[in-house]
């Protein structure tokens, strides 16, 4: 016999999802309205417009993508970059192999640039790579590395691959609203995120936004974008502004209800006061895990607010604490990524679960466990 599914009430304190707020659950219970209504096209503009004010562009083609975060980067790939075309790609984790990854699946090269799991991307060693490659169409990189924790300076490299005239593909899916992210004022081409991680909606779509240079080059392409469902193409027919809309899929209609209150609520918040919350529960943290002994894996100046990364203490076991941190405090923390497996817990303090009261909960569950 089935039954219908009631999930625990869970404290999201992992690499994502993070807590989604009862206003963004109560917005995704209306009813469903049909995804070519005049209402829900209206609803479809003032998101586009919120997403504008959240990535700080004045971008046309900013839009939520019907589909996760990876999605978002597989967007941005497959729209910039044509067969025999050269990326230079930065890894310091795990999603810059994934980025990798999508160049080749695009017919592309990708020249690594790679530093530690846990340290930022290596300017320098950008630029090297830059004067050894003029002829790289796109530079990419994750501006907040969500395996380990890191933040790299998106800023200098945008402007790096601007003086050089590439395009550049930023992953900001933990990046954005946790920690200040200028679409504009850093000249990045193209940005995307995902719902469920500083913006805590529900999970499943994929903010981006395109500047006018990576338009440009869409337009210029010789060879259609290899995957349909994400040809920029096609979906600008959808997203674009005004009435008259063409079919191009069934949007996820109450998810967009979701992101859309999760905007307003970071609209009403403010993004400074978001980025200084964030930055303050960081603290907080930081200073209460110190006090239990524990240590934070990477240098004070390279630490992501919303994402912190532990070392696990010599002789403790990893996946039998996450195991009593779940089931007698409902309690979700992040495991290691990647070579990190074993090594590293990962607290997140994303969007609504950055708050001082899931910062008390977690630090009094690790004590409890720790004593034992
Ligand atoms: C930096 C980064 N990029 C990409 C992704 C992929 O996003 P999603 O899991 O929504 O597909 C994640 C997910 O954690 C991420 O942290």
């Amino acid at each position: 016999m089935t039954s219908t599914f009631h999930p625990p009430l869970r404290t999201l304190m992992g690499p994502g999802p993070s807590d989604v707020s009862p206003r963004v659950l109560a917005a995704s219970a209306r009813p469903t309205i049909g995804h070519l209504d005049p209402l829900f096209v209206g609803l479809m503009d003032h998101v586009k417009r919120l997403l504008q004010f959240t990535f700080q562009t004045q971008n046309e083609l900013t839009i939520p993508l019907s589909a996760p975060g990876s999605a978002g980067m597989e967007a941005a790939f497959v729209n910039l970059l044509e067969p025999g075309d050269k990326a230079i790609v930065c890894q310091n984790g795990v999603f810059g192999g994934r980025m990798k990854e999508n160049v080749e699946r695009c017919g592309g090269t990708a020249v690594m640039v790679e530093d530690r799991w846990g340290d930022p991307v290596d300017l320098d060693k950008v630029a090297e790579a830059i004067n050894a490659h003029p002829d790289a169409k796109v530079l990419a990189f994750v501006h907040a590395e969500t395996s380990t924790g890191v933040r790299s300076d998106a800023q200098q490299l945008c402007a790096l691959a601007k003086s050089a005239g590439m395009l550049t593909i930023v992953d900001a899916v933990t990046s954005l609203a946790g920690i200040d992210l200028q679409v504009d004022g850093w000249s990045a081409d193209v940005v995307y995120s995902g719902t469920q991680k500083c913006l805590s909606s529900l999970p499943g779509i994929a903010p981006i936004t395109f500047g006018p240079d990576a338009v440009a080059a869409i337009s210029a392409r010789t060879h259609k974008v290899q995957s349909w469902f994400l040809d920029m193409n096609l979906i600008m027919g959808y997203w674009g502004e005004g009435s008259t809309r063409a079919y191009h899929h069934t949007a996820p209609v109450n998810a967009i209800y979701a992101l859309h209150e999760s905007l307003l609520m970071l609209e009403e918040e403010g993004l400074e006061a978001s980025f200084a919350r964030h930055e303050a529960n960081h603290l907080r943290l930081v200073e209460g895990l110190s006090r239990l002994g524990l240590d934070m894996a990477v240098s004070e100046c390279h630490r992501l607010p919303q994402l912190n990364a532990v070392l696990i203490p010599e002789g403790l076991d990893d996946a039998a604490i996450r195991r009593r941190l779940l089931s007698e405090f409902n309690l979700e923390v992040g495991a290691g990524l990647g070579e990190l497996a074993g090594k590293q817990w990962r607290i997140g303090l994303m969007g609504c679960s950055s708050n001082e009261i899931n910062i008390n909960r977690c630090l009094n569950a690790f004590e409890a466990i720790l004593k034992d």
